[in-house]
């Protein structure tokens, strides 16, 4: 993490970003703040929207249009699971792991997901297909144990249904919004 902020905040020529998203960000995202420092989450789901992830050079961008330090937007962007500093699956399973889901059972199912797609939490499957996450409160408790996939949730889950689930997304019968 320190190599990722040692820059003193100048982009790398690699990083575009298209004339489109970059107007939108200086003349509709911007002008909505009395300070630019308010604009952070705003910008960084703008450049999202377009990369699919915040990779290094996209921090330092942000960093620049906002005017704020490097390490103040990462800690924004590492503090919230809806950013991705990697690119993710075409299905991003998040697995909430709080109090109502523990309770009734969530690490059956983040079990259950690590032995189907045979990656860990945090990696992606090789085809590209799904990457698995856990994040704390999606605000359904009522449907504990349960995960958002890109943006729908499911459950009240278990093991079973997760097979189930995840046959639907491979073949295309549960269909789901792509992640951006
Ligand atoms: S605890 Fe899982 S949705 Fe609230």
């Amino acid at each position: 993490m320190a190599g990722w902020l040692e820059s003193s905040g100048s982009i790398d020529m690699a990083f575009e970003l298209s004339e489109k998203t970059d107007k939108r960000i200086r003349e509709e995202i911007l002008p909505r703040y009395p300070f630019k420092k308010s604009a952070i989450l705003p910008v960084l789901w703008a450049i999202q929207e377009e990369k699919g992830h915040l990779c290094r050079e996209a921090l330092l961008y942000a960093a620049q249009v906002v005017e704020q330090p490097p390490a103040h937007v990462y800690s924004v962007l590492t503090f919230y699971t809806m950013f991705f500093q990697q690119p993710i699956g075409r299905f991003h399973l998040q697995v909430c792991k709080t109090a109502s889901c523990e309770i009734m059972g969530c690490r059956q199912i983040t079990d259950r997901l690590r032995q189907r797609l045979g990656i860990d939490v945090g990696q992606t499957t090789a085809d590209g297909l799904f990457t698995l996450s856990q994040v704390e409160c999606l605000a359904a408790c009522e449907l504990a144990p349960m995960i958002q996939v890109n943006e729908d949730y499911y459950g009240p889950l278990t093991p079973e249904k997760v097979d189930e689930l995840l046959e639907d997304l491979k073949s295309g019968r549960q269909q789901v919004k792509p992640c951006l």
